[in-house]
């Protein structure tokens, strides 16, 4: 039986092949359906940070002013041992080990859709690592919250970002990363902000409060239903020293073990439990989805084969054939779905 995360990964990207040829179907519903981890912060809170914490990797484009301006879908995937990889969905036939490599490439490929100007884009790049470092989890990059714009870039853009942001994290089924630095004030914090305005009950949001080591001792709020963790990323000097990874993770947790304040909660720190629990998270909230989920698969195949028969027989070449591997994915999903209710009725499920 497939991972549920996997499946849902399988649909996520079939969604977006499809998207690119501006196909009008059951398929935007269905990518508005899908369960999703989607990280938001301000502009240094740490986001990219938290992200290369839990993959173990330094991978992503850095730098001064709007970096991430187009939606990374990143998936993880456990491998047992081997090599860690990384592949995009745009490039399938390139399989890169060098992670400087995906970092030029998440910049040039965020170029190539939305030219010079330095605008935003909402369509995805879907990036996956393969590593026995990271657990099976799908985590949505998006733009920073922004106060001003910078030069180059357009007046709006504040605002065209946080319209993303929020397209992205009002829907139901979307699960909030809500990253803070903890040296700031928490009532100012933008992803507190945004994430209070579409799930006020902080029902499906995760808070994530960096810079720990740099805190200024003082109280928080936002009630959540889950609990706060707290990271301690590379900071820019151990960047700059170009620090080690799977060495910053293991200093993280040796500062959260020793201490005096944080010793006690050591086992719920860090980015390593934090990967763990949101995975864990993750697959339960799409357990808990599979009904809603499995008729919506059934009505976007009835649709696509409508569509399919409509372009008629010859198969228009590339649209009937990417129509076709949608198809055959979401059959595959619905079969798998199938399994896992059995699963789950014959109480078999681990
Ligand atoms: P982003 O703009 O939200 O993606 O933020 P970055 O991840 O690029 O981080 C912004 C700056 O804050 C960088 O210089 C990081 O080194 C630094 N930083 C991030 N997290 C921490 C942390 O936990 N502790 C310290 N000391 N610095 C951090
Ligand atoms: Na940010
Ligand atoms: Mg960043």
């Amino acid at each position: 039986m497939e991972n549920l995360i996997t499946l849902v990964n399988n649909i996520q990207r079939a969604c977006t092949a499809l998207g690119d040829h501006g196909e009008e179907s059951a398929l935007p519903t269905l990518w508005d359906s899908l369960p999703a981890i989607a990280v938001v912060g301000g502009q240094s809170s740490g986001k990219s940070s938290v992200l290369e914490s839990v993959v173990g990797k330094d991978f992503l484009p850095r730098g001064a002013g709007i970096v991430t301006r187009r939606p990374l879908v990143l998936q993880l995937h456990r491998i047992d041992d081997g090599k860690e990889y990384a592949e995009f969905m745009h490039l399938p036939k390139k399989r890169f080990t060098d992670f400087a490599a995906v970092r030029q490439e998440i910049s040039d490929e965020t170029d190539r859709e939305t030219g010079r100007s330095k605008q935003i884009s909402s369509v995805p790049i879907h990036l996956s690592v393969f590593s026995p470092n990271v657990v099976n989890l799908t985590l949505i990059d998006l733009p920073g919250l922004t106060k001003v714009a910078i030069e180059g870039q357009s007046e709006t853009i504040v605002q065209d970002i946080e319209n993303m942001v929020r397209s992205f994290i009002e829907k139901p089924n979307c699960i909030i990363l809500a990253i803070s630095p903890a040296n700031q004030d928490l009532a100012t914090s933008d992803a507190i902000k945004i994430a209070r305005e579409v799930d006020p009950k902080g029902d499906r949001t995760f808070g994530v409060l960096t810079k720990i080591d740099l805190m200024d001792k003082e109280g928080k709020s936002y009630k959540l239903q889950f609990p706060w963790v707290g990271v301690v990323n590379r900071s820019q000097a151990d960047i700059n020293k170009s620090v080690d990874m799977i060495a910053a993770r293991r200093r993280e947790r040796e500062y959260f073990q020793s201490s005096p304040e944080y010793s006690h909660l050591a086992h719920r720190m860090g980015s390593e439990h934090l990967g763990k629990m949101l995975s864990k998270h993750l697959e339960t909230v799409i357990k808990s989805r599979i009904p809603g989920l499995q008729s919506l698969i059934n009505k976007t195949i009835i649709e696509l084969e409508g569509e399919l028969t409509k372009l008629g027989k010859p198969i228009a070449a590339d649209a009937g054939g990417k129509l076709y591997t949608t198809m055959e994915i979401c059959r595959a999903f619905d079969q798998n779905f199938k399994e896992h209710l059995d699963g789950v009725r014959a109480g078999g499920e681990k």
